[in-house]
């Protein structure tokens, strides 16, 4: 089986039941991604749950005081996230009528939403054939592929961006992207990976040459 089916097949299998995942909602995926640019699924959810609750959808969020959106995402850090949700749901209401932009490069458009954020929700909610990559890629491919090119180089977020490009399953743009995060998260840790029952186990450069550990390789600056 090629490295995408592979991917797929464990990711329907393992993959955890998150509440983002029950429907493909643009508003709802921006806000999880969001949430979870900096933090761990599980520091993210009960975040994401309560924002779900106060704002139900970008109206109520837009129509809330600023100081009420950073009061609810006291302890998560980087405010700016939440400074710039909230910047980002106004325009959406004020601009564009409420509609969320409908392609990667619209979503780009929004404030605090990058190249990561962008093929996220264009591949998850619009089929758009865009790949991400997030440090679980980096690490993954890494791996997988046995290549040392630093994560934080210029060459090497170009050759990483490349190959999860090439690598991406396109008929299925947002699941195999939130297969190889997933992945990434909960199968090829950084930490202790769990290699005895990887399905990549037969195949992973890494693992044949002992380098699990030293990959990815990043650089200090
Ligand atoms: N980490 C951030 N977003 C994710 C997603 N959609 N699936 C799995 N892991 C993620």
């Amino acid at each position: 089986m090629d490295f995408a089916k592979t991917l797929i097949f464990w990711y329907l299998k393992n993959k955890r039941e998150l509440p983002w995942r029950q429907k493909k909602d643009p508003y709802h995926i921006w806000l999880s991604e969001i949430i979870l640019q900096q933090t761990r699924i599980e520091q993210g959810l009960p975040y994401y749950l309560k924002f779900i609750n106060a704002y139900p959808n970008v109206f109520e969020l837009a129509s809330a005081p600023l100081e009420h959106v950073l009061k609810n995402w006291q302890g998560l850090g980087y405010y700016s996230r939440a400074r710039n949700l909230h910047t980002a749901a106004k325009y959406i209401v004020e601009e564009l009528d409420g509609v969320f932009p409908l392609n990667y490069k619209g979503l780009k458009e929004l404030k605090g939403v990058g190249d990561y954020t962008a093929s996220a929700i264009a591949s998850i909610c619009y089929h758009e054939p865009v790949a991400v990559v997030d440090g679980n890629v980096y690490r993954v491919l890494a791996r997988y592929f046995k290549i040392d090119t630093p994560i934080n180089s210029t060459a090497g977020i170009r050759e990483f961006k490349a190959l999860a490009r090439e690598l991406l399953d396109r008929e299925n743009p947002g699941d195999h992207n939130q297969s190889i995060m997933e992945f990434g998260a909960i199968q090829c840790k950084p930490q202790q990976p769990l290699c005895d029952t990887c399905p990549f186990s037969g195949s992973c450069l890494a693992l044949k040459t002992g380098k699990i550990k030293d990959l990815p390789v990043k650089l200090k600056k």
